[in-house]
């Protein structure tokens, strides 16, 4: 057994400095841990001088006891401090990645918009439903009988020339793109139960050019109702009702007695438009009339029993002096800054 005491101050301190050099470098929480049993734990020179402790000369107990209780404990506080620090740096940068900058400039997207021929569409196919109306459909691509025939265009009717028509080849097959939403009325006659209400929308085809107020493909549509002792008055409410919701309540109606070989009496529809760009006017607006008898006949109706009324109009036409859109281009062209000066509305 020696007389000098082998747990040294110098030892001690060499242990510490050891250990603090260790915990002052561990860049991380993670770091920390990793050191941890080199600078404090089971590997550490603090930890080689405990383990001389049971073998030294008990005279030098006491004091070695003491350096080696004090040099832990200044070990553990040490690296209790560090501990915190670096916790709170980690806790800091995160929340520094995460944060929100609420002045920052918002990522602007353009937003589309639908259709203003959509938008109305389905603006028209609302005032009807909320009438109790259904909404028909029918192809585009449609059997001449349909289109012509059925609707009382003779075979050699004059009439047939105000429609200029896209016959589809070969012209044995009888089809032609649709020339009107008329066809949709005769179909829905067939298809359906009396009595009917229907408004049928949709694409018609003509053999126009694409000029300021023309164009080859457009949409109307098309009104029908079938039912015991309908007569021209339930036509005129029924339209003045519709000029009211779409053009406002000062809006008016007038018929001008026309032609057109579905209906009979027939008549041009005008609608006295208070809004109109430089000021109320009246406006041509579609047509319409008692449904022919024969057109009846034809669905396999008798009009001794049922009688009907229908009506037809142009979409395009009708966003033409109802929203002021001056150019059938601009409908065309599928620029959306065009759609968006109608609104977001879905
Ligand atoms: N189909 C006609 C056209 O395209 C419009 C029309 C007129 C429809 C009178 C009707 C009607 O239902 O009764 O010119």
């Amino acid at each position: 057994m020696s007389n000098v005491n082998p747990i040294s101050s110098e030892a001690v301190d060499a242990a510490v400095a050891h250990a603090l050099d260790l915990i002052g470098k561990a860049a991380d929480l993670a770091e920390l841990k990793a050191s941890r049993g080199a600078a404090v734990g089971d590997q550490s020179p603090i930890a080689a001088l405990s383990a001389q402790m049971g073998k030294i000369a008990p005279e030098f107990k006491a004091e070695a006891g003491k350096l080696v209780g004090q040099a832990r404990a200044t070990l553990s506080a040490a690296y209790a401090t560090r501990e915190e620090e670096l916790h709170t740096a980690e806790e800091s940068a995160k929340l520094a990645a995460e944060s929100v900058d609420v002045t920052a400039a918002p990522q602007l997207r353009p937003l589309g918009a639908r259709h203003p021929l959509s938008l109305l569409q389905d603006t028209i196919a609302d005032i009807f439903v909320g009438m109790g109306w259904e909404i028909a459909e029918g192809p585009e691509v449609e059997n001449e009988w349909f289109n012509f025939d059925a609707l009382n265009f003779d075979a050699d009717h004059p009439a047939r020339a105000m429609q200029d028509t896209f016959f589809v080849e070969p012209v044995e097959s009888h089809l032609v793109l649709r020339t009107h939403t008329s066809p949709v009325q005769v179909r829905s006659m067939l298809e359906r139960d009396l009595p009917l209400y229907v408004l049928c929308p949709g694409r018609v085809f003509r053999t126009d050019e694409l000029d300021a107020t023309h164009t080859p493909v457009f949409h109307q549509v098309e009104g029908l109702a079938v039912d015991k002792g309908l007569n021209m008055a339930d036509l005129r409410g029924t339209l003045e009702h519709f000029a009211r919701e779409m053009f406002g309540p000062e809006a008016q109606i007038r018929l001008r007695p026309s032609f057109f070989p579905f209906t009979e009496p027939s008549a041009e529809l005008d609608v006295w438009h208070p809004g109109a760009k430089g000021g109320a006017r009246w406006v041509e607006w579609g047509g319409c009339g008692m449904v022919n008898p024969n057109v009846l006949k034809a669905a396999g109706i008798d009009p001794e029993v049922y009688t009907g009324f229908a009506f037809g109009m142009g979409i395009e036409r009708t966003l033409m002096f109802r929203n002021d859109v001056r150019d059938m281009h601009d409908m065309v062209e599928a620029d959306v800054r065009f759609s968006q000066q109608f609104g977001v509305t879905l």
